[in-house]
């Protein structure tokens, strides 16, 4: 996800701005620029600026004879790619005549405001939908001939997510800010400097405490003072104290990197159908909408967790889209001379887009000739590069080995996927897609994390430290979520975990239960009940240990977790899905193992 600084002061600026950049290149980014604001000659303010595509050290080297001299402001973005790809044109601040912008988030509306402000003249020169603001800006500044009013006008024909910083030479000691849907946190010196930041890191040591904007507020800062502003109204914030440890800042107070990631989702989770939702339709305006004429056949193909996204899709593809769905795995896939049929789509799913076994999946795809799409979290990366048509899940970088919100996002992209051929072909009544939209668009909320639930996860896990091992089970999609929850357990607590078909116990694995084995049984209201619930009672009449995942109350259960009464079995899945994380995450805490770099476990498996 991209960072944003901010600074007014006398300080060096580039120092300030590149330092803040670097405690913010944990949250991931593939470009950075900044612009700096002086008045060095004494002869009116000038602004410099500068971007270099890749890591920090590259804006390091381009900006290494610049140096600021006295007070002024400054602005710098680290980028992660969302609209449009990670270049030097692309890269933050983007510019008009006389102002520079900053942003992280997505707006949503920017093809409107676009086009609005090409009829009237304005040319731009990236493809970026943050280009815009600066533009609009400085257009509105044209007749209202007070920056402050053209600023507030321009927040307000937003769409979208948004954290901002303008610099302009019409107000060349301010920064103005705007902050709705993504962190933006403003910091007073002792020597009366400001600092913005997307997060608290790059503020400590510079300031004592900090104010967390809340979405809606905007403002004006200039040496000395913030004035913070919602609904056009000035109002007054209560700064708070920031912690003293960096590293301790960089995870937002969580312990983990994992953890941290697991509370993102229902953010993460805005962003990935942020703009992809209009009047009611699937919009995917990133893929040639071609690409399903004449497909009889999806075949996803990917590994480990990735692979659970791609098994869960294929479900839907089939009851929803009505086209038949294979599921490959990426390294059986690339040596079993596959037959493949030139009326599939391949899709890969990766949350790195560096995975070998996938992108060699892929290139034998593409050599025989069949139309592919990427569904992956890494812009520009090796198999966004190679695949004919991609879809970025916006995760945000994914830090923490056992994947969490990458999950959450590849799902929801796939269902994006279903439902938009569904849309094209027809395979399912206006009514049913609205219902089937109404619920996508619940994810964010299904995915914000009840009060309690993670105390209760906390309490429960001390039950599962001993024991011979775990059965995940679960039907349908559930299926596919149940080996999620095994992998995840597995890949952090180092204790034996298999997830498996409900159906399926009775061929062979209910052998192994009796009260040394824990089994988590995914039962969700909507799908298959009954059936589920039987195959749980078989475990529990075996004296096998059963922790229940389920709405609705479950008397043979050892432990429960209620989750909500839901009416779309996806609400469930996303749901249970937090619970499972967090049941492998406080397991693993208590076994004292390290939770963001598991043994003998890389985050990218780039060689087979
Ligand atoms: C599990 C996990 C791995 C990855 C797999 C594929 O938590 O992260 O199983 O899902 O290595 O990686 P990507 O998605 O980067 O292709």
């Amino acid at each position: 996800m991209c960072g944003i600084v901010g600074y007014i002061g006398t300080k060096e600026k580039k120092s300030v701005i590149l330092g803040g950049l670097k405690e913010l290149e944990y949250r991931g980014y593939d470009s950075a620029g900044l612009a700096v604001m002086t008045d060095n000659c004494g002869c009116g303010s000038d602004i410099a600026y500068f971007k270099a595509v890749g890591k920090l050290e590259n804006l390091e080297k381009k900006t290494a004879n610049f140096t600021s001299k006295g007070f002024g402001v400054a602005i710098g973005h680290t980028r992660w790619a969302t609209h449009g790809k990670p270049t030097e044109i692309n890269a933050h601040p983007h510019f008009g005549e006389y102002s520079f912008v900053t942003h992280n988030g997505i707006i949503e509306n920017y093809k409107e405001l676009k086009e609005y402000l090409e009829k009237q003249g304005v040319k731009f020169i990236s493809q970026t939908d943050t280009e815009v603001v600066v533009h609009m800006f400085e257009y509105l500044n044209r007749s209202e001939k007070d920056p402050f009013i053209a600023f507030e006008k321009t927040i307000a024909k937003l769409v979208g997510s948004f954290a901002i910083l303008i610099i302009t030479k019409a107000a060349p000691d301010k920064i103005f800010f705007a902050k709705n849907a993504v962190p933006l946190i403003v910091g007073k010196s002792d020597e009366d400097e400001i600092i913005f930041s997307s997060s608290d890191a790059p503020l400590i040591g510079l300031a004592k405490e900090a104010i967390y904007l809340e979405d809606g507020m905007y403002g004006v800062a200039q040496m000395g003072e913030v004035k913070i502003y919602q609904q056009k109204k000035l109002i007054t914030c209560t700064p708070q104290l920031l912690p003293a440890d960096k590293s301790y800042a960089q995870k937002e107070g969580y312990r983990f990197f994992m953890e941290k990631e697991i509370y993102e989702q229902s953010q993460v989770a805005s962003e990935t159908l942020m703009g992809r939702i209009k009047y009611n339709k699937i919009n995917l305006e990133e893929i040639n909408s071609q690409i399903f004429d004449d497909i009889d056949e999806i075949v996803l193909c990917a590994c480990g967790t990735s692979y659970h996204a791609a098994l869960a899709a294929s479900y839907l593809f089939e009851r929803i889209a009505k086209i038949r769905a294979k599921v490959e795995t990426a390294s059986e896939f690339r040596y079993r001379d596959p037959v493949l049929n030139k009326n599939s789509l391949f899709v890969v799913i990766s949350q790195s887009g560096e995975t070998a076994d996938t992108l060699e999946a892929l290139k034998i795809a593409k050599n025989a000739g069949l139309k592919t799409l990427a569904i992956c979290n890494v812009d520009n990366s090796s198999i966004v590069r190679l695949a004919g048509n991609v879809l970025l899940t916006r995760a945000g970088i994914e830090k923490g080995v056992a994947s969490t919100k990458a999950f959450a996002t590849q799902v929801l992209t796939l269902w994006m996927v279903v439902l938009y051929i569904a849309q094209i072909r027809k395979t399912i009544d206006e009514e049913t897609l609205h219902s089937e939209i109404k619920a996508l668009l619940h994810i964010p909320q299904v995915l914000n994390i009840p009060d309690g639930l993670h105390e209760k996860i906390h309490r429960m896990s001390k039950h599962y430290l001993h024991g011979h091992g775990f059965f995940f089970i679960g039907r349908d999609i559930f299926y596919p979520l149940a080996l999620e929850g095994a992998l995840k357990l597995k890949e952090i607590s180092y204790l034996h975990a298999e997830g498996y078909a409900s159906g399926e116990m009775k061929h062979g694995p209910i052998a192994l239960v009796d009260e040394g084995l824990f089994t988590v049984a995914l039962l969700p209201q909507n799908v298959l009940y009954e059936k589920t619930k039987s195959n749980v009672e078989e475990i529990a009449a075996r004296d096998g240990y059963v922790l229940t995942l389920s709405p609705l109350e479950f008397e043979l259960s050892d432990d429960f977790i209620k989750t909500s009464k839901q009416n779309h079995a996806m609400s469930e899945f996303f749901e249970m899905m937090v619970a499972l994380q967090l049941l492998a995450l406080e397991i693993s805490i208590r076994l004292g193992n390290d939770v963001d770099m598991p043994r003998n476990l890389a985050k990218s498996v780039t060689v087979e």
